[in-house]
């Protein structure tokens, strides 16, 4: 029989890769989640049922992202053949296809439900190691794994990631166009080699927003957030971007940049500046005017990563 000992809960944070000048290195969580509660059965059923975002393409049974991850545990620590299958019960807020790391949320719900049900064979830096192999890089899932900001450096297959919680006390605008956009399309827009003064653009403004963050230096921020990497690559597949960042940083805003590969666009503002009404009206207006309907959200950093709950909620 299944029974309770079976089961957990766990709540992952939405995240926002690259952050401007990380590309495929830097993460941050936020305050908008997804919820998944797994029953891990002996029989090799897989039931898939979902609400919220994205329900009516969310693949049912084996093909499930969530399934993938906790098969993928289970071969890991050797209960593959005791576990065969699992209920999967899913609550989601994270917009999908918007570049708000709505597939790692699933990623990394179905490696944390499964590991604790287990009896936590596998620490935090372990399970990322799969949810990065499943993932394929790293940006989402570390932050989604640990929460705050991560910095993730792959090397020869292997990842290592530094989180921390900013000393600059952050207030995140993200305009959510209507509009999806599929990482691998914006991953194919992108050039196989980039010119020196590029690479110095970033690698410089990545390193100060770092620096910036870990030392609450919000004076050293306004240079921070610029990319020169992907998101002139991608501009073409967000109508309005620059504009829409140009009236985020009218409107007081520190940086603004793609949120991961896109769609949504994310603007950086402080808890003390009480701007993030002003700046998200600015964003959503902007788009307006490029013909993209979109809706803001107003967001924290999420300071735990993924959380295992008593129940599933709203
Ligand atoms: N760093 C990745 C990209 C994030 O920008 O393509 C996608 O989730």
């Amino acid at each position: 029989m299944d029974n309770k000992k079976n089961r957990a809960v766990v709540r992952v944070p939405g995240t926002s890769a690259n952050c401007g000048p990380g590309f495929d290195c830097l993460g941050l969580a936020t305050t908008i989640y997804n919820y998944l509660d797994l029953t891990l059965l002996r029989s090799s059923k897989v039931i898939v049922e979902s609400s919220g975002e994205g329900t009516e393409n969310i693949p049912r049974g084996r093909k499930n992202l969530a399934w993938q991850a906790v098969r993928r545990l289970l071969q890991e620590v050797g209960r593959a053949d005791e576990f065969k299958g699992a209920i999967i019960r899913t609550d989601n807020h994270v917009p999908i296809a918007r570049g708000l790391g709505s597939s790692s949320t699933a990623i990394v719900g179905g490696l944390t439900a499964a590991n604790e049900i287990l009896g936590s064979p596998l620490d935090k830096h372990e399970l990322l190691k799969l949810a990065t192999e499943l993932e394929g890089h790293p940006d989402n899932v570390a932050p989604a794994i640990f929460g705050g900001f991560t910095v993730s450096v792959m090397d020869k297959g292997a990842v290592q990631t530094f989180s921390f919680l900013p000393r600059v006390k952050l207030k995140l605008v993200v305009a959510v166009p209507e509009f999806e956009l599929s990482t691998r399309l914006a991953r194919k827009v992108l050039p196989k080699n980039v010119a020196m003064r590029d690479a110095i653009f970033n690698i410089s403004r990545a390193s100060m927003l770092i620096a910036a963050l870990v030392e609450g230096r919000e004076d050293l921020l306004p240079l921070a957030f610029d990319d020169a990497l992907h998101q002139p690559y991608r501009k073409k597949l967000v109508p309005g971007m620059s504009e829409v960042f140009t009236a985020a940083k009218e409107a007081g805003a520190l940086g603004a940049a793609i949120s991961g590969a896109g769609s949504c666009l994310i603007a950086f503002t402080t808890i003390k500046s009480k701007l993030e009404d002003k700046i998200a009206a600015a964003m959503v207006e902007e788009f307006k005017l490029h013909d993209v309907k979109s809706k803001a959200l107003i967001l924290d950093v999420d300071k735990r990563g993924a959380q295992i709950m008593r129940r599933i909620s709203k």
